[in-house]
C-alpha cells in the first residue's frame, strides 16, 4: 500500500498541532476516520480502538515519542545491547521504536509485528523511503501462534500490549516469546497503569477505561480501579520461565507548564475520542455522558493549574542459557 502525500502531510501536520487539526473529523478515501463506527472492528482483533484507524496510527506516533523521551531514551535500564542481533517488537504500531534502535544500534536486524495492515503498511513506507536494509514489518497476530521458528530473537520487546490481550492471552503469548528467543536472550514489557489527575472529568474517564478494560476481560485489578497489568508482569514472566527479572518505574508528568503537557494531553484527547465505542459498549457509560466528561476534560486539562502524572512499568527477564 502506497501513502499519499495527503495523508502523510495531514498525519505530519496533525502531530504539530492537534488542536487546529482535522485529521479525525474528515474521510479520506478507504481510511475511517473517528466519524465511523470503531468498537466493531476492534473486537475483532481484542483491541479496545480500531487499529486500522488513521486517527490511532498518528495517536501512536506521538505517543512513541513522548513515552520513550519520558523513559529516558530506548532501553533507559541496564542492557547488554551488543549481545542483541535479532529483535522482534510485538505490537509495533507504526514502527516508531522499532526503526529508531535500528538506527542507533545498525548491528541489530528488527522485525516488528502488528495486526493493523495500516500500521505496517505505514512502518514499511518509511523503511523504503528512509532505505533502512535492518527492519522489517510484518503484519501478525500475537493471539495466536508466533510465524518465526524457535530460538530466532536475542531479544522480545513489547509495550502497551494490554488494549487487545486478555488476561487468558498473556500466558500464551509470553509461552510463544520464550519459545522463540534464544537461551541466554531477553524480553522487556512496558505496560501503563492508572494515572492519576486534578481534572475530575479525566479522572473519571480514566476510571471507566480501566472498568471498562475489566468487563472486556484485559485487566487484572479484582475491582477494575486500576488498569490492572503491571502488578502482574513479573509473575507472568516468572511463570513463562524467565530468571533474572528486573523491573523498572516510569512517571510522565505532564502537568501545565512541563515539555511533555501538550504532546501527552494531545495523546489524551484522541485516545478518549476512539475509546468512546468501547466505553459505551462496555455499559460504563451512556454516549452521552462520556461525550460531556469529554468536553469537561478537554477544557480542563488546558487549564494554567493542571496537573497530570501518567505511570509505565518496564519489566525485563532472560531466558536461562
Ligand atoms: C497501544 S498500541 C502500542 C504500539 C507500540 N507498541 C508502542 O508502544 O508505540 C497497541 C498496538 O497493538 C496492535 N494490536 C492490536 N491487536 C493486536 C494483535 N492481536 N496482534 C498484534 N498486534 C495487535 C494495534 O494495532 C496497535 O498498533
Amino acid at each position: 500500500m502506497r501513502f499519499s502525500r495527503c495523508l502523510l502531510g495531514k498525519i505530519a501536520r496533525w502531530n504539530g498541532d492537534h488542536q487546529n487539526s482535522t485529521v479525525y473529523r474528515c474521510k479520506e478515501g478507504n481510511r475511517r476516520m473517528t466519524d465511523a463506527p470503531l468498537f466493531s472492528d476492534a473486537s475483532a482483533s481484542g483491541y479496545v480502538i480500531d487499529a486500522e484507524n488513521a486517527a490511532e496510527m498518528a495517536r501512536l506516533i506521538v505517543q512513541d515519542r513522548l513515552i520513550t523521551q519520558a523513559m529516558g531514551g530506548l532501553f533507559p535500564e541496564p542492557m547488554k545491547i551488543t549481545q542483541v542481533h535479532h529483535l522482534l517488537d510485538i505490537a509495533c504500531g507504526p514502527g516508531g521504536w522499532l526503526l529508531d534502535v535500528v538506527k542507533h544500534y545498525p548491528h541489530i536486524q528488527g522485525v516488528g509485528i502488528d495486526i493493523s495492515q495500516l500500521m505496517i503498511d505505514y512502518a514499511t513506507s518509511l523503511v523504503q523511503t528512509q532505505r533502512i536494509s535492518n527492519a522489517q514489518f510484518r503484519v501478525m497476530d500475537a493471539t495466536q501462534p508466533l510465524q518465526f521458528p524457535d530460538q530466532a530473537f536475542d531479544l522480545v520487546n513489547g509495550r502497551i500490549l494490554t488494549g487487545f490481550l486478555s488476561t487468558t492471552q498473556w500466558p500464551h503469548l509470553l509461552q510463544e516469546c520464550w519459545r522463540i528467543t534464544r537461551p541466554g536472550g531477553s524480553i522487556r514489557l512496558t505496560e501503563p497503569e492508572y494515572g492519576f489527575t486534578n481534572s475530575a472529568a479525566l479522572d473519571t474517564l480514566t476510571g471507566m477505561a480501566a472498568e471498562a478494560l475489566r468487563r472486556a476481560h484485559h485487566s487484572f485489578s479484582p475491582h477494575g480501579r486500576t488498569f490492572g497489568t503491571t502488578p502482574m508482569l513479573r509473575f507472568l514472566l516468572s511463570q513463562a520461565g524467565y530468571d533474572s527479572i528486573q523491573q523498572q518505574a516510569h512517571v510522565i508528568d505532564y502537568s501545565a507548564g512541563t515539555p511533555l503537557h501538550q504532546s501527552n494531553t494531545q495523546n489524551l484527547l484522541v485516545v478518549y475520542q476512539l475509546l468512546q465505542p468501547f466505553l459505551v459498549q462496555m455499559h460504563v457509560a451512556s454516549a452521552e455522558e462520556v461525550h460531556v466528561l469529554y468536553e469537561q476534560m478537554s477544557t480542563e486539562v488546558r487549564r494554567p493549574e493542571f496537573c497530570g502524572l501518567d505511570y509505565y512499568l518496564t519489566v525485563g527477564g532472560s531466558k536461562p542459557q
